[in-house]
């Protein structure tokens, strides 16, 4: 079932690449975060960040790849992982045009089979990706795997109390209860940014904060902190949710 779900996400995101790049364009921060990576990573996950130059970093789930070219510019050598070809090859050009020497790799973060144990000296995943993976104890220790001993795990994903709200300009109401995980099955358009319907399926799992520690816990990784902030309400949430935590951080170590 796990693979059926993902291989139909899979093509939600094959068809949505385009919007997907549009809109990273018309926000201008790819071209900038190889410079200027504090607009892309927290201070926490910098300190974090200190030692990485000429190091190997996995990006799992990379999306739009800004954290992949934040990583690069502060010198890690950066192996980019995500599902689609079709993200990935807008990734491949946006990194030629800014000299930027990454590997890309097409796979899902439950099945790495291609990458070795102990590859790398960080792994790093989050912003919107956990949502999409049916089977987050899986997906957490493909990252712990291919860790090396001693290496850091960095999630840095949107906050599970986000996910439960009914859109709605002026009041909160929940719409799913925060202990169900889902799937929930979309008939989507291949227009990722608009919530039309389409004849496409995507599936979102909502996992709870005890979900994420548990999936560490069980990697083998030791969590070192974790860290819940931001609290400001971007125009594409649907909900008044200021105050409520918008980013989940957790930092581990194999
Ligand atoms: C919302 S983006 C998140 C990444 C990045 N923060 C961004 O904003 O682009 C989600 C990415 O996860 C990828 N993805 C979804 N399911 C995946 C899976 N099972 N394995 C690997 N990547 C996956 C999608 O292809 C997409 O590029």
């Amino acid at each position: 079932m796990g693979i059926d779900i993902h291989e139909a996400n899979r093509m939600r995101w094959e068809a949505g690449a385009k919007q997907w790049a549009k809109r990273a364009d018309s926000r201008g921060l790819w071209q900038r975060c190889p410079e200027e990576p504090e607009l892309v990573l927290s201070e926490r996950e910098l300190a974090y960040l200190s030692d990485i130059k000429g190091r190997k970093i996995a990006v799992l789930g990379s999306g739009d790849n800004q954290i992949a070219f934040a990583l690069a510019g502060l010198g890690a050598h950066v192996t980019s992982v995500d599902i689609s070809q079709a993200q990935l090859e807008v990734a491949r050009e946006r990194a030629q045009k800014l000299g930027l020497e990454i590997d890309f790799m097409r796979a899902d973060v439950t099945a790495l089979n291609e990458i070795r144990d102990g590859s790398f000296y960080l792994v790093y995943t989050g912003g919107h990706v956990a949502v999409w993976v049916s089977d987050i104890t899986r997906y957490y220790s493909e990252a712990a795997r291919i860790l090396q001993l001693g290496g850091l795990f960095v999630i840095s994903e949107y906050h599970p109390f986000r996910r439960v709200w009914k859109g709605s300009n002026d009041s909160l109401e929940v719409e799913h209860s925060y202990f169900q995980r889902g799937p929930f099955e979309y008939d989507a358009s291949a227009d990722i940014l608009e919530p039309k319907t389409g004849t496409l399926k995507s599936y979102e799992f909502h996992w709870t904060f005890s979900d994420y520690i548990n999936a560490v816990i069980r990697s083998g990784c030791k969590i070192v902190e974790v860290a819940e902030f931001g609290e400001e309400v971007a125009d594409w949430e649907g909900a008044p949710m200021t105050g409520l935590p918008e980013f989940l951080l957790i930092f581990a170590q194999k």
